[in-house]
């Protein structure tokens, strides 16, 4: 059988039909939820719906029933969802539940523009089954039609329900009592980050900085597509501080979340227990330059591995740092062995077959390394391979994926993929599906998260280092 036709062993993916962003990322009563932007009758996007799954262990998803379907208030569109511990909202007279915030769309028509309005709905039995609120939508605007995607957080110190709206090419906060009712606080955005298209999707939360005993917020905003760019749509983030009314970056930079091409509309988890203290992030892996054209299997979307962001702090700079949940490694236990030590040295390559896999993650910590170029060259098939390339002088490492499978379903598609700044590579891990290559370096400093259509997912790898040597230590752990 060909791998192509399987399915991702380790990355969510519907069982039939169109996937885009993760909304409503909750954990409640022992159970991660993942609901998504679906389209239940087509493999291109449509009208959307909220699919919905459920895991214990943020890696193993059960697809259950669409949650939330299009009604006279529009289709569905991206949004959250929150536990309302204190019935602020009213919903809960008897027990605890799950409220979703999330945007109504109306397509536009031929005299008016797209229409999109905040709108509620509540769950009494862990999100099974949804009411809508009868006083929807919740939250409009007159004149923006981009007026979507609602991230909503209880502010503890602040005493409040915050949402963050994204609002054409800036983010509005608001701020509620009961979710019903919600009052402008401020806007964020003009002349900061990145303007190349309409904003989108964003996230707000607080992460203590490493080794300094502070926090910084952290606000996420995603980009659509600019077609006169070779980016296609990603994710920008600001650092800085939040009151509970107004956002104030710390930077002037631009910072981009990831390097690859496929990591959109990614949010993080809401009501993750105080006892376990992460911040889990789930993206869209897909690119809207050429999501409704990747090959489609029944199927068509799938979503990166869960992260956790945390924050660091390097020349000046505090940045996001992403890694694979540690719920991962239990997939990898049964088989993981650490290679012998390797020296590379130039003109001499270094091939490892490992036999066909599932699903590969592999650890490199560079001991030691002169190079002036490090290679990594992930063989799929005989012909197929995706390569890691790092230049030691301008510090950046590069995913080719130009011969890496299927790749003629967009042009965008075969361009090098490149960090910036990363300095001088200490780690990789790697992370490898049936239709994706994951990169995190330097321990999740900069990460380069790919689609690849490949026939098989890898048959083995070859090292290299030119002009100098390298020494490393490699472990390697396979799904079979
Ligand atoms: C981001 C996005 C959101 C919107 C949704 C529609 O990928 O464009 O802004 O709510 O997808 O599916």
């Amino acid at each position: 059988m060909e791998r192509t036709k399987q399915r991702p062993v380790l990355h969510f993916t519907p069982k039939q039909h169109w996937l885009n962003d993760p909304n409503g990322l909750v954990y409640f009563e022992g159970e991660y939820h993942l609901f998504y932007q679906h389209h239940p009758h087509s493999s291109i996007w449509g009208p959307m719906h909220w699919g919905h799954a459920v895991s214990k262990d943020l890696i193993t998803w059960e697809e259950l029933d669409i949650a939330l379907y299009p009604d006279e208030h529009g289709t569905v569109f991206s949004g959250s969802a929150v536990v309302d511990w204190n019935n602020t909202s009213g919903f809960f007279p008897d027990k605890t539940g799950m409220v979703a915030v999330y945007t109504s769309h109306l397509e536009p028509a031929a005299t008016s523009p797209a229409v999109q309005r905040q709108s509620l709905a509540y769950s009494h039995d862990n999100g099974r089954t949804w009411s809508k609120y009868e006083g929807n939508p919740v939250l409009s605007h007159a004149e923006k039609a981009d007026f979507r995607d609602p991230k909503v957080f209880w502010s503890e110190e602040h005493g409040k329900w915050v949402m963050v709206l994204a609002t054409d090419q800036t983010i509005t906060f608001y701020s509620s009592l009961n979710l019903r009712e919600w009052s402008l606080e401020s806007e964020f955005g003009e002349g900061a980050g990145s303007h190349e298209a309409v904003w989108e999707c964003p996230d707000l939360f607080q992460l203590p900085v490493e080794g300094t005993g502070a926090s910084k917020w952290v606000l996420l905003v995603s980009i659509g597509d600019n077609s006169g760019l070779n980016y296609g749509s990603r994710t920008q983030y600001f650092v800085g501080e939040f009151d509970g009314s107004v956002f104030t970056p710390e930077h002037e930079d631009i910072r981009w979340l990831d390097y690859g091409r496929d990591n959109y509309a990614g949010v993080s988890f809401s009501d993750i227990p105080a006892a376990d203290r992460r911040r889990i992030y789930i993206g869209w892996m897909n690119n809207w330059r050429y999501a409704n054209q990747i090959p489609s299997r029944g199927w068509r979307g799938t979503m990166t591995i869960p992260r956790e962001l945390t924050l660091y702090e390097a020349e000046g700079r505090t940045l996001v740092r992403q890694q694979p949940v540690a719920e991962l490694d239990r997939y990898f236990a049964a088989e993981s062995a650490a290679l012998p030590e390797l020296l590379l040295e130039p003109g001499k390559r270094r091939r490892i077959d490992s036999g066909n896999t599932a699903a590969l993650k592999l650890e490199l910590k560079l001991e030691q390394s002169d190079a002036d170029e490090f290679g990594l060259i992930l063989h799929h098939t005989a012909d197929e391979y995706t390569e890691l390339v790092y230049t030691a002088a301008e510090g950046t490492l590069t995913l080719r994926r130009d011969h890496s499978g299927e790749t003629g379903f967009a042009e965008m598609f075969s361009a090098p993929q490149c960090t910036e700044g990363i300095g001088s590579l200490r780690s990789l891990t790697i992370l490898a599906d049936a239709c994706s290559v994951e990169v995190f370096a330097n321990d999740g400093e900069a990460s380069i998260t790919s689609l690849v259509f490949p026939a098989e997912v890898c048959s083995g790898l070859t090292f290299y280092a030119e002009g100098g040597n390298v020494r490393l230590r490699c472990n390697q752990s396979f799904i079979r």
